[in-house]
């Protein structure tokens, strides 16, 4: 998958793109992540982005002209992926980021991150976006976290991105339920031990007992979730008459 990221920040990237499971995805090839400086597409003297806003009001304005020169750009440096691309504009006011929303973009060959900066966007920078996307019901200083975050919910839903070990169906949200709770060793740690069912060898009992527990965290941390979720008659049953295993000051959330 191509990444295209268009930021006056484009230093911001190195970190995050630059560590773990994101490095290797892009050494293998899977990714292959180009930053653009629309500061770059600014031609007065000064490489100015920004303007006050017409009507008057405090902040500065993000100006359309460096943003269309700059998106065009890519698009047309990058041809070769028209009808298979997302131009995404990162947004408070966008519908929020999902775990469904990333399997959806992980269709795509290449998703172009339109990321701003400043108290907004000019209105007619929109017209450049497929969507707008907010990760959440808070305001970030830019759209560059958010582009961060979308690509690395993204790329570990591409085929050989995750190791075996890693492997994304026993994500939280994988299937709309939160995850079960995990153990690893010591099987005894300050009092408190790993459940019976997860040593005794049973696999059936073991994907039982897992689906189980991912069940009721749901229903008691995320109950919101159980309407989408893939559940059965039989589970949704189940669990209208199981009570709450957790206590309400459990620190025991999976
Ligand atoms: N830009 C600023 N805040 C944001 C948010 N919550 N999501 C997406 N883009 C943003």
């Amino acid at each position: 998958m191509r990444i295209d990221v268009i930021t006056i920040f484009p230093e911001m990237f190195e970190g995050p793109f630059g560590a773990s499971i994101t490095k290797r995805a892009v050494e293998k090839g899977i990714l292959d992540i180009h930053l653009t400086n629309f500061r770059d597409y600014s031609f007065d003297k000064h490489h100015h982005v920004d303007d006050s806003p017409f009507g008057g009001g405090a902040g500065m304005v993000l100006k359309p002209e460096p943003m269309y020169r700059a998106v065009r750009d890519v698009l047309a440096k990058s041809a070769a992926f028209e009808g298979h691309r997302r131009v995404l504009i990162m947004d408070p006011s966008g519908p929020t980021f999902t775990q469904e929303k990333a399997k959806e973009l992980a269709q795509y060959e290449q998703l172009v991150f339109i990321c701003g900066h400043y108290e907004g966007f000019d209105a007619r920078i929109y017209g450049l976006a497929d969507e707008a996307v907010s990760i959440g019901d808070y305001v970030l200083t830019g759209g560059e976290l958010p582009a961060m975050v979308v690509t690395d919910a993204v790329s570990r839903m591409l085929p050989g991105v995750l190791g075996d070990a890693e492997s994304a169906p026993t994500d939280s949200f994988y299937d709309g339920l939160l995850g079960y709770p995990q153990y690893t060793r010591p099987r005894e740690f300050e009092g408190q031990s790993v459940p019976d069912v997860l040593i005794s060898g049973d696999h059936a009992k073991i994907r039982q007992w897992r689906r189980e527990q991912a069940l009721l965290a749901t229903k008691r941390w995320r109950p919101d979730l159980l309407e989408k979720a893939q559940i059965s008659e039989k589970e949704r049953a189940w669990l209208d008459v199981q009570g709450n295993i957790y206590a309400e000051d459990s620190k025991n959330h999976p």
